[in-house]
């Protein structure tokens, strides 16, 4: 089983993903991206870390995600599935398609997107989208970043705008793809409760 958790700044995604290293140690191979692999690391750096990230052309930014996945694929993911254990990934091509594609180039660039996607060696079973209000996100994720300044990345400072384009990428891609969508604009104990017992199901942990 192949599970990417997918969600929007101040979803409260990644939090919920470290929970699983808490709960389930190593019963699961948790990741994340861009990056997971050690080349995909190095691919996010140039992607989401690198200050010069911000004026790339949506197409630069979708080809490097995308060169992150099929290394991040053929080295991690695959190899972990063929021993039998499930993965759970934090971020997947659901985040392509809503930041690339849709909010970044409107859809210009979709069947480019499709394209790359069916020579992905794997994809999801799974989608779980932990969705939460643009606005309310945004705070949360300041909120965040006050506390910790080194964390640079060059989408946290756009407008809500931006965000409610992403969020509605997201619905867009989902009706493609066997999702789950968890709502997050509620206490974290609740959303991390809902969260856990969803892993259970679909894991039979
Ligand atoms: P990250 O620091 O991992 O933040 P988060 O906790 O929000 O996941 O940042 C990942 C950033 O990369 C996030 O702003 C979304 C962006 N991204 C894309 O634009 N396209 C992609 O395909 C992926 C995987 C991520």
């Amino acid at each position: 089983m192949f599970i990417a958790v997918e969600g929007g700044e101040g979803s409260g995604k990644s939090s919920l993903v470290r929970e699983l290293r808490t709960e389930f140690g190593r019963q699961i191979l948790v990741t994340r991206e861009p990056g997971g692999s050690p080349y995909g690391e190095t691919i996010r750096n140039a992607a989401i870390k690198d200050p010069l990230a911000k004026w790339a052309p949506p197409e630069t930014t979708l080809c490097l995600m995308f060169a992150a996945r099929f290394d991040h694929i053929h080295n991690l993911i695959l190899p972990a599935l063929d021993e039998g254990k499930p993965v759970v990934t934090d971020r997947f091509d659901g985040s392509s398609y809503a930041y690339q594609i849709y909010s970044q180039s409107g859809g210009s660039l979709e069947k480019l997107f499709w394209g790359l996607r069916s020579h992905l060696a794997v994809v999801p079973d799974l989608y779980i989208f932990v969705d939460v209000d643009p606005a309310t996100g945004l705070r949360r994720a300041a909120d965040r970043n006050q506390a910790l300044i080194a964390g640079y990345d060059n989408f946290d400072d756009r407008e809500v705008e931006f965000h409610t384009k992403v969020r509605d990428g997201y619905l867009e891609f989902l009706k493609k793809v066997s999702h789950e969508i968890i709502d997050a604009n509620r206490p974290f104990e609740a959303v991390r409760m809902d969260f856990l017992d969803l892993i259970k199901e679909k894991l039979n942990l």
